[in-house]
């Protein structure tokens, strides 16, 4: 398989103070619905997006154990706050920061999830730069994607018990 990297180009694209980044997905992650400006920066076509998983915008930078947080909170009803690197279909890259959402059915039923996004501010994506290149240094020491998303949970939360706050509190002090 080629690397991910390997079409990587190493330009970051940018999104406008305004813009809303949106996207839907069905229970298991595929997508269901993009907004236009979520096309325009990754650089797809509604036909290309539509039905695929959605971690077709997924950028190698990102940590597993990042997801593993996104699913095991969203999968339980819960909302998330994330930053996240994602990698347009030429290989650029443009920093988000990200609100997760479950949408339940009457029965209180998870039926689809819901991901908003904005321009994150600077300072923020470098803090979150070092903090996941430390994670995912941990997660390359294993072999198969779940210990290696495990390893890097547990990563995460030592470094979020160590400042005292929850995740949420440190996501939004950065
Ligand atoms: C609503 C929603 C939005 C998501 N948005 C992104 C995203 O913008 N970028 C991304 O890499 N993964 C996103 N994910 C997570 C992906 O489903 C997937 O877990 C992630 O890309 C890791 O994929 P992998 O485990 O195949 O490496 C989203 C998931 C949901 C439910």
């Amino acid at each position: 398989m080629t690397p991910l990297n390997a079409t990587l180009t190493g330009v970051e694209r940018h999104l406008a103070p305004d813009d809303i980044v949106v996207s839907k997905t069905d229970t298991k992650g595929r997508i269901i619905y993009a907004n236009q400006v979520f096309l325009d920066i990754a650089g797809y076509v509604e036909k290309e997006v539509v039905g695929r998983p959605h971690n077709i915008v997924r950028h190698p930078e990102m940590p597993r154990a990042v997801f593993k947080l996104l699913w095991d909170t969203i999968s339980q009803g819960n909302e998330i706050f994330a930053y996240v690197v994602n990698r347009s279909k030429n290989g650029d890259h443009y920093w988000v920061f990200a609100h997760v959402t479950p949408t339940f059915d009457q029965s209180g039923n998870i039926i689809s999830y819901h991901s908003s996004r904005r321009a994150p501010r600077r300072e923020a994506v470098e803090k979150v730069r070092t903090v996941y290149r430390s994670i995912l240094d941990e997660e390359v020491r294993y072999n198969d994607p779940k210990s290696a998303a495990a390893a890097g949970a547990e990563m995460l939360m030592r470094k979020i018990v160590g400042t005292g706050n929850s995740y949420e509190d440190l996501v939004f002090s950065l």
